[in-house]
């Protein structure tokens, strides 16, 4: 069994903690807040025998193998330092960290204690990703000519809510441009060229950043995410013998459909009861349990090559954070 502790009661981290209920082999033990109050609220809702009125605390107790930091962005270097200083295994929600510099002190932290840590890109652990990248490495839509991909919604208008908070590293881009960028990454790897241009809010946030990624061989991935409308949130993977077409949200991988010039259409449907969190979990659970300090799915060269283009689309499309 892997005792499970939660980092943050905000959003995300009640679904998590839902899926969490639902994995064999996974023990929710504990969870910790910046307040006492919220932190024994939440280990109420969910049945959690401890719960700590700092993070602090639960890095000093004995309760957890391994912690999920569901903080904002800007606190995912300082949170995830603090447990694995503490020799307690990490699961970090994207994006790993503001830029490079965060994501390699991290990884550097990981190794020098020893100690399990991956980012919670729960995309790549999707049953439908797996299917994807097997459809791809099969040959089924030939060589990979062009990719496109969207994901927007209409955001909170709280200018101080973390999805538009400068300060807490806001912006489309690092939340749900992330997706865009992984597929992308995941299909096609590093591009050589990156071209992006963003609209900025009242903030200075980016709300919609449109990005371009050019390979040598001619390959282009068109991308885009948006704070401002709800958009298809389809993928388009276009090969010289086929496509596919992953279904809205494209990073739940819901489903997919595959056109093959030789079979014709065929629908791949991924139906789940969860929210699918379950999936990383239980792939960092296997890692604990079998004293792995990263997952081969998705590596900590995974996650720098991930920010480092993070970084290069910033850097074209003028986001600067200052924190
Ligand atoms: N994988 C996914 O599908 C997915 C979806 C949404 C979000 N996320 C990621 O999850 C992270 C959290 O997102 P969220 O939507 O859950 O955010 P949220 O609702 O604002 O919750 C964040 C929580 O972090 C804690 N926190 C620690 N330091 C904080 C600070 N300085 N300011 C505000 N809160 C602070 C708070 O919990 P306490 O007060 O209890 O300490 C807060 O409730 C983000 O990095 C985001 O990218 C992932």
């Amino acid at each position: 069994m892997v005792r499970w502790g939660i980092v943050g009661t905000g959003r995300i981290a009640h679904k998590f903690a839902e899926d969490l209920l639902g994995v064999h082999g996974a023990i929710p033990a504990a969870v910790a807040s910046r307040s006492p109050a919220k932190a024994q609220a939440f280990a109420e809702a969910y049945g959690i025998s401890r719960a700590f009125g700092t993070y602090e605390d639960l890095a000093q107790s004995q309760d957890v193998d391994v912690v999920y930091i569901a903080s904002p962005h800007s606190e995912h270097r300082s949170n995830t330092n603090l447990y694995l200083k503490n020799r307690i295994a990490v699961l970090c929600e994207k994006p790993i960290g503001i830029d490079m510099d965060e994501a390699k002190d991290m990884i550097q932290t990981a190794k020098q204690h020893n100690t399990f840590l991956m980012e919670a890109l729960w995309t790549r652990f999707m049953p439908g990703c797996h299917a994807l990248l097997d459809i791809i490495k099969d040959g089924k839509i030939g060589t990979i000519q062009f990719i496109s991909a969207n994901f927007g919604f209409k955001a909170e208008a709280d200018p101080t809510h973390r999805v538009l908070n400068p300060r807490l590293g806001g912006g489309a881009l690092l939340d749900i441009g992330i997706y865009p960028a992984f597929l992308a990454y995941l299909i096609m790897g590093v591009p050589d060229h990156i071209s992006a241009i963003c609209k900025k809010g009242e903030t200075g946030v980016d709300v919609s950043t449109d990005f371009t990624f050019s390979y040598s061989s001619g390959i282009e991935a068109k991308l885009y995410c948006t704070f401002e409308k709800t958009t298809s949130n389809e993928a388009i993977i276009k090969g010289t013998k086929g496509h596919i077409k992953i279904h809205s949200r494209f990073h739940e991988m819901p489903a997919f459909n595959l056109l093959d010039q030789k079979e014709g259409h065929k629908l791949f449907n991924f139906p789940r009861t969860s929210f699918g969190y379950n999936y990383e979990i239980e792939a960092v659970n296997d890692c604990i349990l079998n004293n792995q300090k990263e997952h081969p799915q998705w590596t900590w060269q995974d996650s720098t090559n991930l920010m480092s283009i993070l970084d290069r689309t910033r850097k074209s499309a003028g986001i600067h954070y200052d924190l």
